[in-house]
């Protein structure tokens, strides 16, 4: 029987052995939270010029609440913490907040939370001396707050809620700072349990001290505007987040490669042009889809031992995350429909109702609805052929069903 630490041993040196093949320290595209470390961060020019311009506009008194708005993984939380340490930069007061699964109250609550921590104490947790002459009441509401998120039940009603919070704003902020707030994942604003949230916000859109950025979907502001109509006039900046420049994306991997190098492998490029090429063209400009390719794609590297990332690494890597448009078709069909796209590749990829029907045994009529169903989402076509409609896979779900050898 092997002994453990030797087991340890040799494993660990396999894998230490394989990195130095890929002259490589660690895994470049392991997560790396942005958090005030801008070196890896690329592109955005025009998005932060845009911020900019808010930001500066807003210390002369015109405030324009925004919406960053993107897909997922675009990098709107990698935005949004950039402008929380720009603000702090200002020397405004500045709060971080997630809207996510949280009722009106704990938001409130976590507002004032973090106002009170992260801007009226100093890094030694104590309060800071320009708020001493309010220290009694602010240290009044920390201990509330506390006492609160501490699960102890604790009554600390509504009002009291916006009277403390008010307060704060109005009596203790000096009047030459804003109140930068910052809400990631702000589409859940338009949850039931936030309205009367959103209707207290309304009233504070509009001070022309306090300016709010919220991030989400692409449908955010609409989402937001259906629940609460008035709600569109006090965000009047939409901050729209494209995918990332193929020369982004391609400085975004180098950035992050150089950086996990070996001492002495400068220049060194452990991935193969043809497979950044690759995986560019994959991801779409979506970083995070692109840092957990590579990442993906350097794990697969290691554990072949190989010394370069090639193409086929890089596909391998892909189709482990299921990252192609393909795949995500496939995610999103229901069984029934995903069966008879199955189906439809056996054929060839292309079939008419009564052939699918015959293969999986079901009514013409129950695979003609889902078939109807699944053109209407545009996966597949319908060609006309005499008597007969073909129905023919999309590129994509061709390109994952019916493998490139089936075809040769
Ligand atoms: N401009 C950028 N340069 C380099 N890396 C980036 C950039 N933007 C985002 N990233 C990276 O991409 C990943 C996803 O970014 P982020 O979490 O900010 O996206 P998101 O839009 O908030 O996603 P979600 O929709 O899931 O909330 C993170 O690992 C982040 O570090
Ligand atoms: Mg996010």
């Amino acid at each position: 029987m092997l002994d453990p630490i030797e087991f340890i041993h040799n494993a660990s040196s396999i894998s230490k052995k394989s990195m130095n093949r890929l002259k490589l320290k660690t895994n470049p595209f392991s997560e790396k939270p942005i958090r005030g470390n801008t070196k890896f961060f690329v592109g955005r020019t025009s998005e932060l010029s845009e911020i900019a311009d808010i930001l500066g506009a807003a210390q002369y008194g015109s405030v324009a609440n925004a919406a960053i708005v993107g897909t997922k993984g675009i990098g709107k939380s990698s935005i949004l913490n950039i402008l929380y340490y720009a603000s702090k930069r200002h020397n405004h007061w500045v709060v971080e907040l997630e809207a996510s699964q949280i009722t009106a109250r704990q938001f409130l609550i976590q507002l004032m939370y973090g106002i009170i921590k992260d801007n009226l104490f100093s890094v030694d947790g104590t309060l800071s001396s320009d708020y001493m002459k309010h220290s009694q009441k602010i240290i009044e509401i920390y201990k509330r707050l506390s006492n609160y998120s501490d699960k102890t039940p604790v009554h600390y009603p509504r009002e009291k809620i916006e009277r403390d919070l008010k307060y704060l704003l109005n009596e203790v902020k000096e009047e030459n700072k804003l109140c930068v707030i910052l809400i990631d994942e702000a589409d859940q604003f338009a949850k039931r349990s936030c309205l009367g949230l959103l209707q207290f916000f309304h009233s504070f859109l509009y001070e022309d001290d306090i300016l709010t950025f919220l991030a989400g979907p692409p449908t955010m502001v609409e989402d937001l505007t259906k629940i609460s109509p008035a709600i569109r006039d006090r965000i009047p900046k939409i901050i729209n987040m494209p995918p990332l420049t193929k020369e982004e994306a391609y400085d975004l991997i180098k950035r992050r490669l150089e950086d996990s190098q070996i001492t002495g492998a400068k220049g060194y490029q452990p991935f193969s042009e043809q497979s950044i090429e690759k995986i560019i063209e994959e991801c779409d400009g979506i970083p995070r889809r692109i840092i957990m390719t590579c990442s993906e794609a350097v794990s697969l590297g290691l554990k072949n031992g190989v010394d370069e990332i090639d193409d086929e690494i890089a596909r391998n890597a892909m189709k482990n995350l299921g990252i192609s448009v393909g795949h995500q078709i496939l995610n999103h069909l229901t069984p029934a429909q995903s069966k008879i796209i199955k189906a439809m590749a056996e054929l060839g990829g292309s079939s008419t109702v009564t052939e699918l029907s015959g293969i999986l045994n079901n009514s013409t009529g129950t695979i003609g609805t889902h078939l109807s169903d699944i053109y209407e989402m545009g996966y597949i076509y319908k060609e006309r052929d005499g008597y007969n409609v073909y129905y023919t896979l999309s590129k994509e779900l061709k390109d994952v069903l019916i493998t490139k050898e089936d075809i040769s």
